[in-house]
This record gives structure tokens, C-alpha cells and sequence, in this order.
């Protein structure tokens, strides 16, 4: 068994969680589910980003503390993922005592390394990035993301020598080909750095919300600066309870495209300052966008036409916990951008949840309660479905270890589906109740018991449902998945519930 420990980004507190967070944390928690199936020892990172100017602006536009402001509304990202099925292991916040520790750590040993050094810094600054940008990045003296002017500044400033690090870090990315995923964002990182690295200012005079400078108490850490540690704080960096050296060889960041310079330059070279070594991988993916497309009524009434006006749970209340995060989750490739629509959750839904899945659920346990009394009989070992079985879990498996969640849901569909082409060719609903009836039903639920292991990383709660119904006690992760992931387990002799669909269609505009 290996070692996995996966984190999202820590999301900024400015605002409240929405479809594009719900997006990584699902991914994030999805890959974290189908480690601990597989019997990995697994840890799971989220939390909230709670310094920097943007969140102390929009505290201040609250007209309540900064510290109030972010209690708020970190409290808001739980309960964004509770209500999604989020089993993370930890949360962070970078205003707890645990954050200050440990940055003042990992900083101080870059500061006694000789990598920081003081200086005037005088340029651009975006606040909505909290990043800072040369008068040649920016448009006409606007920030080239959002288009908004771009504050001066000129302070006094501690500064890390990055410049320092060009050469090691393209020697690690030249030694480490899968430090960046997918291949065309490891390009656009390993570019960035060939073109030359320019020091970076970490500290600012001018704020006070942020982790004091523990060698200079008039500054406080540029946001970005202590954020990136929040992924050595929860390990116990520098603390008692330092666990780095067992997590960090098995560490994995999942980012979306727009923070790449942030992860793949920066943060590699400030491990390597702190004299550690840099994360195992970093998974880019790309951004969920909304076309000019109308949403649901509900969401179009609240003039909801932006992905960051979409709150999860409104989703959820519409089509269920798990159908949005198998939409999330089945739509596109990590590491593309895809398309956020009402039509396309709506299609996902009424396809590949109530025509494939529900169907299939609905046609056995129908078949099973008028042939054989509502027992579901055992599987045959030769049975013309184990193939498809066998290979579903070969190829689902191998694509969730690649970081390929869509690819994993398309390869347990294809079971689905060649499920449901058995029953059209085999038709028991249409034989007495005998040997062969037995045979296909056994089959069939067997396949069914396959599914439900294979889908529980993306619907924990569908995964847990079919398991019930198909008589078994326990739960679909009970066993690891090289126990269960095998052809011929269903014991049969058990009663098959034949309850409501699983997946009402959802018929008509809304
Ligand atoms: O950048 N599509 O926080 P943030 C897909 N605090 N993913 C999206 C998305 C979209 N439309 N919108 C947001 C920050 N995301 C920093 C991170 S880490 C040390 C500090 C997701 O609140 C995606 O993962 O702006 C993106 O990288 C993240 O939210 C940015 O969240
Ligand atoms: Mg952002």
C-alpha cells in the first residue's frame, strides 16, 4: 500500500464558496476516496486563505474585523462542503496560531539560509490576483486578468532571491518529467522559468493583516508568501508534531491554471531555500466556464449568470449531491476547461444517471422480484459479463491513479452499459423462472455490485444506496479494492429491494 496526501487550493475568503471551488474540492475529494479504497494511507487538505489585502477590503466593506470577516465566511466553505460530501481529514486556516508557527519556520530558515535579503520595491499591483505585475505584463497600466487598474507601490520590502533558483529548478523539472501534470501546463511552467526569474517581494509594510515577520516586526508576509505553506503547516512543519518526512514524498497539489507561476516556480524554490525538497506533483486543471447559457429559472431569477454566482447547494437541491458531483466530476478531462451548463448537468443527468444507471438498477430488481422472488441469485464464474467487469476495473483503476476522474467514470459506464445490452440480448423478462433466469439475474447483479464500488469515489452516497439494495450489508468501501474489485462476489441468497428510482428524470425547462 502506498502513501497519498492530496490538497486543493486554500480558496480566499473574500467571498463565498462557488461551482468553480466545488469543482477542485470534489476532484480533490473523488481522488482522495479511490486512495483509501485502494488501501492507500491517505490525507486529504482544504481550507480557506484568509490574509492578503482582498480579504481585508472586503471586511472592511462588511463593516466588520477582518478576524469576524473570516470566521464567517471560512465557516461557509464547510459547510459548502459538508453539504457536498467532502470527507476531507483536515481544514486549514492561515489565521490559526498552528500557520503562524509553522511559516515563521519555513521563512526563517529561508531568511538564515541567505535567500532574503531587503530592498525598495516600486511597481504594480493587482489586489483582485494579489499579485504584482511589470509595466510590460500589464495592459495599458491595467491588470491583464481583470482589467482593472493596477495600484503603484513603492515600500521597503524584504525580497526572496528566486533569481537564485533558475538553474535548480530547471534541473528538477528536467529530472522529474510528472512533477507538473497534464504535459502542456508543465510547458507553460518550465517556459515561465527559462525566460528568466526575477526576486520577488514577500513582505509589506503597508498592511497589518498577515503573518508578522519574525526578524522584522513592522512587516507582515505578502499573502501569497504564507499561503503556499499551508501545505507543510498541516503537516506540523517546524512543530512538535512535525510529520513532513512521512507525507511529503506522497504529496500531490491540485490547482487550477490561472495559480501555475504560484505552485510550479515559486513554491519549488521555496522548498528548495528551506532546504526540503519540492512537492511530489502538482495536477493542473483548467477552468469550468458559463456560456451565454440560461440556468435554472430559480438561478436566472437571481440573476445568477456568472459560474461565481452559482452556490453549489443550489445544485444540489435541484439534481442531488451525487449527480453534481458526477457531472463535475464526468464532464471533462482535468486539466481542460469545460463548460458549465444547466443543459449539460440536466443531459448527464437524464442520460447517464436515469437512462444507464437507474434503468439498469430499476430492470433487475424488477426482474428479480417477479421471477425469483425478490432473491437475487449468485453470478456465474464464466459469465459473458465478467470481460467487461474485469476490464472496467482495469481501466477505471488505472485512471484514477492517472488523475483522470472522467476517464475512470467513462470505463465503469461502459460496464453499465454492456450490463444493459446483456439484459436486451439475454431478455429474462421474457423466460420462466428457472436455472437460466438465475444465471443472467446473478450476472447482472454482480455487475451492478462491481459499479457500486467503482462509482463510490464520485458518489459516495449513490455507492452506498445500490449496496443496499442489492441485499449486501456493510458498505462498498468496507473491503479494499483489491479485495472487492474482483468478478464473482455477490453471495446471492439475499433480497433485492425494489425500491423508487434512483434517478427521477427530469423532465421539461425549469
Ligand atoms: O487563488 N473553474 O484562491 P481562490 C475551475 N487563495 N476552478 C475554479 C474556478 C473555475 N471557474 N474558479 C475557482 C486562490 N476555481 C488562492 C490560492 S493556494 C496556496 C492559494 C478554483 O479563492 C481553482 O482551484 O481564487 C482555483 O485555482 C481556485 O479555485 C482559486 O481560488
Ligand atoms: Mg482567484
Amino acid at each position: 500500500m502506498g502513501r497519498f496526501y492530496i490538497t486543493t487550493p486554500i480558496y480566499y475568503v473574500n467571498d463565498a464558496p462557488h461551482v468553480g471551488h466545488a469543482y477542485t474540492t470534489i476532484n480533490a475529494d473523488a481522488l482522495a476516496r479511490w486512495h483509501r479504497l485502494r488501501g492507500d494511507e491517505t490525507l486529504f487538505l482544504t481550507g480557506t486563505d484568509e490574509h492578503g489585502q482582498k480579504v481585508a477590503e472586503a471586511a472592511a466593506a462588511h463593516g466588520v474585523t477582518s478576524q469576524a470577516w473570516t470566521d464567517q465566511t471560512s465557516q461557509r466553505f464547510r459547510d459548502a462542503w459538508d453539504a457536498l460530501d467532502v470527507g476531507y481529514d483536515d481544514f486549514i486556516r492561515t489565521t490559526e496560531a498552528r500557520h503562524y508557527e509553522s511559516v515563521q519556520r519555513f521563512l526563517g530558515a529561508i531568511y538564515d539560509r541567505g535567500f532574503i535579503y531587503k530592498d525598495v520595491y516600486q511597481g504594480l499591483y493587482c489586489v483582485s490576483c494579489e499579485d504584482y505585475y511589470t509595466i510590460e505584463a500589464s495592459v495599458d497600466g491595467n491588470c491583464p486578468v481583470h482589467g482593472r487598474p493596477l495600484t503603484e507601490m513603492e515600500e521597503e520590502n524584504w525580497f526572496f532571491r528566486l533569481s537564485a533558483f533558475e538553474d535548480r529548478l530547471i534541473e528538477y523539472y528536467d529530472r522529474h518529467p510528472g512533477f507538473v501534470t497534464p504535459e502542456t501546463k508543465r510547458n507553460e511552467a518550465y517556459s515561465f522559468i527559462k525566460g528568466g526569474l526575477r526576486d520577488i517581494s514577500i513582505t509589506r509594510t503597508s498592511i497589518t493583516w498577515g503573518v508578522p515577520v519574525p526578524w522584522d516586526e513592522r512587516h507582515v508576509f505578502y499573502v501569497w508568501y504564507d499561503a503556499l505553506i499551508n501545505y507543510l503547516t498541516a503537516l506540523g512543519y517546524g512543530r512538535a508534531s512535525d510529520q513532513v518526512a512521512h507525507w511529503w514524498p506522497s504529496s500531490h497539489h491540485l490547482i487550477g491554471k490561472e495559480i501555475i507561476r504560484f505552485h510550479c516556480v515559486w513554491w519549488p524554490a521555496m522548498c528548495m531555500a528551506a532546504g526540503l525538497e519540492p512537492p511530489q506533483h502538482v495536477q493542473v486543471h483548467g477552468w469550468l466556464l458559463v456560456g451565454g447559457q440560461k440556468l435554472s429559472k430559480t438561478m436566472a431569477a437571481e440573476g445568477a449568470v456568472r459560474l461565481t454566482d452559482i452556490a453549489p447547494v443550489v445544485l444540489t437541491e435541484e439534481f442531488g449531491v451525487d449527480a453534481l458531483r458526477y457531472y463535475l466530476l464526468r464532464e471533462t478531462a482535468l486539466g481542460n476547461d469545460g463548460e458549465f451548463s444547466y443543459e449539460g448537468i440536466t443531459q448527464r443527468y437524464n442520460t447517464d444517471l436515469a437512462n444507464n444507471l437507474g434503468n439498469l438498477v430499476a430492470r433487475v430488481a424488477t426482474v428479480v422480484a417477479s421471477k425469483c422472488d425478490g432473491v437475487g441469485p449468485a453470478p456465474t464464474p464464466d459469465s459473458p459479463l465478467r470481460g467487461d467487469a474485469e476490464l472496467a476495473i482495469e481501466q477505471a483503476s488505472a485512471a484514477w491513479e492517472r488523475f483522470a476522474p472522467h476517464a475512470a467514470l467513462e470505463a465503469t459506464w461502459s460496464l453499465i452499459g454492456a450490463t444493459n445490452a446483456f439484459l436486451e440480448r439475454t431478455a429474462p423478462w421474457k423466460l420462466d423462472p428457472g436455472a437460466e433466469v438465475e444465471r443472467v439475474l446473478g450476472d447482472a447483479l454482480e455487475a451492478i455490485r462491481v459499479v457500486a464500488i467503482l462509482v463510490t469515489p464520485a458518489m459516495p452516497g449513490v455507492a452506498r444506496e445500490l449496496w443496499r439494495r442489492l441485499g449486501l450489508t456493510g458498505a462498498p468501501t468496507d473491503a479494499l479494492a483489491s479485495e472487492s474489485l474482483r468478478w464473482g462476489l455477490y453471495p446471492g441468497g439475499v433480497r433485492v429491494d425494489r425500491a423508487t428510482p434512483l434517478f427521477p428524470r427530469i423532465v421539461g425547462d425549469r
